[in-house]
């Protein structure tokens, strides 16, 4: 260890006694992964995001579970953009106490988000340590190519209390991973399907058949999926062209999708680009979702800040008139490497999102109830790590399955309980049920007042894609689960709105209630230890009911239409 913790803590209890700071967030050490290199230079000019405290985030949150719980006499009737920016919008005392703070210091706030919760300052790291009781590191990290700044400890001004959520770069260690548990085989075209006993290969036309998805196009205009994207994976145009040629061959050969790019998003195209990612999720979805629009969002660069990312990703969707009606991300890390303050705060973005009628989902990753652990070393340690953003309560967080006769819980399907969100009150019958089922001598330590997920499942081994020279790759990972559900979604919000009802928005509570059960195969085999743990690993198991392995099961279209309609 380059650096030692007993320096840390002493000029720690020198900044704090020095004047009124009240500690804000502080983490031991950084995350796995991550080394410290010394302390960041005194002259860095460091650009600090702050999340100004919204007016009335507990009127949101009512008015969400409001909104989407059956029997509310408001059910389903989303908020407008400015109804929802009505609760976010800091109050003009938290506006005027951060001003204050501001213009003492000497710094220029400017405001960043759409709802203007977001502001940001520029300061050297001297006195962004000064002020926030800090001290500022250099990391790297092997997936980096630039070393990153940040602290293990943030205070703030006691003046700053109530009014500030969150600084970013501060105690926030975040790398996305895409969630693929691995890429199978790599043949060039052409190829036909490849459906051997040992080679079962998904297709668009494999779900269909299996979650009773129509193959006739949807026809709404105002529906579509935005599909994002992370650390430089590019979805190509020309290989879902040749996927559909291969898969969709009924689907015309013109069928496209958009791309944007935000904050130096990779939208470029050609062999070389990283895509593979990309190309499975928008590959699930054009290929799925017959005839609704997809765009792809490419959101930040290859030496990514997830945790930036993410927000830039809901400041950009806070901005928009229209939203997509459904977001599928198949990206994600261990919840504890956000640290409370930030996990809330991006997890208080799809409560906003979710309140405008999007439904977002993301997978749950794949390293079983180990999070990103999925080591060897780590088999025989019991003490389970949760995944974020999927233990955020206002989103819908996808399991993986495998098999058809049944289908069955896929070993690395991530699946447990937050440790910083408690259950919903959606939630806590599904999860008692679930504890009840816990045999006596469980030796798997995790939280049992925390929102437990994932909530649903889908197929999540050997996909088949097109990707890096047209090549056919069979892919696994709950990142083939999320856009096979968010596909799904889509197709019921375009009989929804064909009939002129609202789309399904925030889900969880309509799919918790007893009213929707048929909507679900419930999946009551398999279990959780990850990739390269095998049993007695303690692990979680999928049983009857809802379960932290495939939540509540696998959907079929065509019941949860019916139970849409009703
Ligand atoms: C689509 O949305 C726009 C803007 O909200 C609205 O004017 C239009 O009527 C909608 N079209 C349909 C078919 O619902
Ligand atoms: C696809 O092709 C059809 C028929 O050739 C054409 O009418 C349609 O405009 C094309 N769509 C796109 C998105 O290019
Ligand atoms: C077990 O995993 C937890 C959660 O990741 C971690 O905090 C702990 O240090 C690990 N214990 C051992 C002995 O590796
Ligand atoms: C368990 O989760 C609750 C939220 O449900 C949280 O308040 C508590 O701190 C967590 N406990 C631990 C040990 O992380
Ligand atoms: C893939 O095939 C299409 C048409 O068959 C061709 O236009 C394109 O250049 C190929 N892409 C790559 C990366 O080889
Ligand atoms: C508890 O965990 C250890 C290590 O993962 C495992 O070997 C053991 O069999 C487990 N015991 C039970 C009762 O599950």
């Amino acid at each position: 260890m380059a650096f030692s913790a007993l320096l840390r803590f002493l000029s720690l209890v020198a900044a704090v006694s020095a004047r009124d700071l009240v500690l804000h967030e502080r983490r031991s050490m950084p995350p796995a992964g991550f080394l410290s290199q010394g302390f960041a230079p005194a002259s860095e000019m460091l650009t600090l995001r702050v999340a100004l405290a919204p007016n009335n985030v507990a009127g949101l949150q009512d008015k969400l579970m409001s909104v989407s719980s059956p029997g509310s006499s408001d059910f389903r009737q989303w908020l407008s953009i400015e109804e929802v920016k009505s609760y976010v919008q800091p109050s003009s005392e938290t506006v005027g106490a951060f001003n204050s703070f501001a213009s003492a210091n000497g710094l220029k706030p400017t405001i960043i988000s759409p709802n203007g919760d977001w502001v940001s300052i520029t300061l050297p790291v001297s006195q962004a340590n000064d002020i926030f009781a800090a001290n500022f590191e250099k990391f790297t990290h092997k997936s980096l190519t630039q070393p990153i700044t940040r602290t293990l400890s943030v205070s703030l001004p006691s003046e700053l209390v109530g009014h500030v959520e969150v600084i970013h770069p501060t105690t926030a260690f975040t790398w996305p991973t895409p969630r693929r548990a691995a890429s199978i085989a790599s043949v060039p075209l052409p190829r036909a399907v490849n459906v051997g006993i040992n080679d079962v290969r998904i297709t668009p036309s494999c779900l269909q058949d299996l979650y009773n998805i129509p193959a006739t196009p949807a026809t709404s205009p105002n529906n579509s999926i935005l599909v994002t994207g992370y650390i430089g994976f590019s979805a190509q145009l020309d290989q879902l062209g040749q996927f559909l040629q291969l898969t969709r061959p009924d689907m015309p050969a013109n069928t496209s999708f958009s791309l944007v790019s935000i904050n130096g998003g990779v939208i470029d195209q050609g062999p070389d680009v990283l895509q593979t990612e990309a190309n499975l999720d928008v590959q699930y979805t054009v290929g799925v979702a017959t005839g609704v629009p997809v765009t792809f969002l490419s959101v930040g660069g290859l030496d990514a800040d997830f945790a930036s990312d993410l927000l830039d990703t809901t400041n950009y969707l806070d901005g928009l008139e229209i939203l997509p009606t459904v977001m599928t991300t198949s990206y994600d890390d261990d919840e504890s490497a956000f640290g409370e303050s930030m996990a809330k705060k991006i997890c208080n973005g799809y409560m906003a999102l979710g309140a405008r009628g999007m439904s977002v989902i993301f997978s749950s990753g794949d390293g079983g109830a180990r999070g990103q652990h999925d080591d060897i070393s780590e088999c025989t340690n019991n003490t389970f790590t949760p995944t974020f953003p999927s233990t955020c309560p206002y989103l819908t967080a996808i399991g993986g399955t495998e098999g058809f006769g049944p289908e069955v819980g896929v070993d690395f399907s991530s699946g447990g309980f937050s440790n910083y969100f408690p259950a919903p009150a959606y939630q806590s019958s599904a999860i008692s049920s679930f504890f009840a089922t816990l045999p006596t001598n469980f030796n798997g330590t995790f939280n049992r007042t925390g929102r437990g997920f994932p909530d649903l499942a889908a197929q999540a081994l050997l996909f088949t894609i097109i990707s890096s020279g047209n090549k056919t790759e069979a892919d696994s990972g709950t990142s083939a689960s999320a856009p096979t559900v968010a596909s799904i979604i889509a197709l019921i919000n375009d009989k929804l709105l064909s009939v002129g009802k609202p789309v399904l928005g925030f889900l969880n509570p309509w799919l918790y209630a007893s009213a929707t059960k048929e909507g679900f195969t419930d999946i009551t085999e398999g279990s959780n230890p990850g990739l390269v743990c095998f049993a007695p690993s303690a692990a979680f198991d999928a049983v009857d009911g809802w379960d932290p392995v495939t939540g509540l099961g696998t959907p079929l279209f065509d019941k949860l239409l019916a139970a849409a309609m009703a």
